[in-house]
């Protein structure tokens, strides 16, 4: 079965704008950009809009290359500004940028993408803040399922701080036994063939393909790869599909539910501002 991320992602923002709603009063999230990143910019522009569907509004700050002690003047003012409830860097930031210095100074309640250091210790100890937004997409969207996870082989194509790590660790909280395969890894397809769930996030087109999984299984692709000005995920969709008892397509699978856990987040953030009042 083909999962329809779009639809997913309409239902969480509906239950979002539902929410806000009720509130009666907006939250408000600031995504600061450096560099001229012709992608980061459509990524940014694109939250807006997804912003704004729901209630939330949104605004964001551009820097230059050379504005690294600007970016940490307004990030700073940011953290501590009452009507700004979440915060997010679209990422990557220009090189020489002190990317550390970002994970210690965002304030870890208005970290909605969960990028800090201490933002990440809590969710490595079970008390998270925020779950990063595509990993909590990726866990919704299998839950959305109904497959039991429990006692499942989860096998993860991926080890990044972002994406991969967080989640391992949130199939192992759902009871799953856990394999996490990256570029080191020895005869991946050895791997993935015993995947009952399968979460390829290695940014490489085609690195998995039917041969590779066997029947039934599950397969969650977050690769983004734009090749011949299409975008493709990491897993070969047409030879997988038949054999998949549940698969994302790429784009219109991990991606809109990514965007639905931003506004969540958000909304989330708001309602820790409300709780310090
Ligand atoms: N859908 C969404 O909303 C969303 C959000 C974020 C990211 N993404 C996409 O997800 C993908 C991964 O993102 P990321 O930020 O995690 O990327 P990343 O930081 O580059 O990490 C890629 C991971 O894949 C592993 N890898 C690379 N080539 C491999 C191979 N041939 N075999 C096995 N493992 C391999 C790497 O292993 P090493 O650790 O050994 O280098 C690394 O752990 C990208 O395509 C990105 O665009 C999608």
């Amino acid at each position: 079965m083909i999962i329809d991320g779009k639809e997913i992602s309409n239902r969480i923002k509906e239950e979002v704008k539902r929410e806000i709603q009720e509130f009666g009063y907006k939250p408000r999230l600031a995504i600061l950009m450096a560099g001229d990143d012709e992608s980061s910019k459509v990524y940014a522009n694109s939250k807006v809009k997804a912003c704004e569907s729901v209630g939330i509004e949104a605004k964001v700050y551009y820097f230059s290359e050379k504005e690294e002690d600007k970016f940490f003047d307004t990030l700073e003012k940011l953290n501590e500004d009452k009507d700004t409830h979440g915060i997010m860097i679209e990422m990557p930031l220009p090189k020489g940028f002190d990317v550390d210095k970002v994970y210690d100074t965002i304030n870890p309640y208005k970290d909605v993408d969960c990028i800090s250091n201490y933002n990440m210790g809590r969710l490595f100890a079970g008390k998270p803040l925020f779950v990063p937004c595509t990993p909590k997409a990726i866990i919704h969207i299998l839950e959305n399922t109904g497959v039991d996870l429990e006692g499942k082989h989860a096998v993860v194509i991926g080890r990044s701080n972002i994406l991969g790590k967080p989640v391992a660790k949130l199939l192992l909280d759902k009871n799953c036994t856990v394999t996490v395969c990256h570029s080191k890894t020895k005869d991946l397809a050895y791997h993935t063939k015993q995947a009952d769930v399968l979460v390829v996030a290695a940014g490489k087109m085609n690195l998995v393909r039917g041969d590779m999984v066997k029947e039934g299984v599950v397969l969650i692709d977050a690769g983004i790869n734009v090749h011949e000005g299409k975008i493709y995920g990491d897993a070969d969709f047409e030879s997988i599909k038949d054999k998949a008892s549940y698969i994302t397509p790429v784009p219109g699978g991990v991606g809109p539910v990514t965007t639905a856990m931003i506004l969540k987040n958000t909304l989330e953030a708001f309602k820790y501002a409300v709780k310090s009042l």
